[in-house]
């Protein structure tokens, strides 16, 4: 049986898919950094990271957007993972106070923890908990998610973003690790261990051009208008989820 790469080496070499916004004339001009689409020959993805070479990652779209819709529960004392840039940028003036956990220490983290084993942070102490990206650089996901809400206030809001299809990110991978990926039935079950099932929503996003496309690693910058928002549920490339603090789990056990 021919390899994968002497399969691919034979293969007629495709013309381009007409969801991306080809560097040709009579397409959006490249910037003169960017690098080129990798030639479909070739096994190599054309960016190893999410497309940061070349612009805005695609992922990131599905995020902001979240994060923008949900913006009225980023109030009051507001907790992130890693950074504040979310918190900052739709918080705005409805934040009392911003936090920022890191596994270690940090010029920007106000708490060093790790969220599996994150004791020494009190009980209700978070209006809202903007935890972007991190669940799949946590190994027990349970105890994260079972920390996650113990911190945060009676009808505090977990703002909840993961990847489903998605590359291994090497940088997460080398530093805490990488171990999961998720589907929308994992999220809504991991979730309901811990919130009550009505307090929980979650989304979906993606389609498989995107799911083509971040794998290769382009950038928002490279797709066709209109590509992003068609969500096809069989090619989940993100999930959001808001689950809200609410006096009793599913399990029925008191807040
Ligand atoms: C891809 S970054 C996400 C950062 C940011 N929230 C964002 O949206 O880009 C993954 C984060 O997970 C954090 N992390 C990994 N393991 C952790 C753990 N056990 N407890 C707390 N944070 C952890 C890392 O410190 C890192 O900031």
């Amino acid at each position: 049986m021919a390899s994968l790469y002497s399969a691919l080496s034979l293969a007629p070499r495709p013309r381009t898919p007409p969801f991306l916004r080809h560097r040709r004339p009579g397409g959006a001009p490249a910037a003169a950094s960017t690098p080129p689409v990798a030639d479909p020959k070739c096994p190599a993805p054309t960016s190893r990271v999410f497309g940061l070479d070349r612009g805005r990652p695609i992922d990131r779209y599905f995020i902001e957007r979240f994060l923008e819709a949900q913006a009225a529960d980023i109030r009051g004392r507001v907790l992130a993972i890693g950074e504040d840039t979310y918190t900052r940028r739709f918080g705005g003036s409805r934040v009392r106070r911003r936090d920022v956990l890191h596994l270690w220490p940090e010029p920007q983290a106000t708490i060093v923890a790790d969220l599996t084993a994150a004791d020494a942070i009190p009980d209700a102490t978070f209006d809202c908990f903007i935890m972007t990206q991190t669940l799949p650089f946590i190994f027990d996901v349970r105890a994260a998610l079972r920390h996650a809400r113990r911190i945060l206030k009676p009808g505090g809001v977990l703002l909840l973003t993961v990847p489903g299809i998605s590359q291994v990110s090497r940088y997460d991978a080398e530093r805490w690790g990488d171990y999961w990926r998720f589907t929308p039935q994992a999220v809504q079950r991991l979730l309901e261990e811990h919130f009550s099932a009505e307090a929980v929503r979650i989304a979906t996003y993606g389609n498989v051009r995107v799911a083509a496309a971040l794998l290769d690693g382009l950038a928002q910058e490279d797709l066709e208008p209109g590509v992003l928002d068609p969500v096809d549920p069989d090619y989940p490339v993100l999930m959001t989820a808001r689950a809200v603090r609410t006096e009793r789990g599913r399990r029925g056990a008191e807040s």
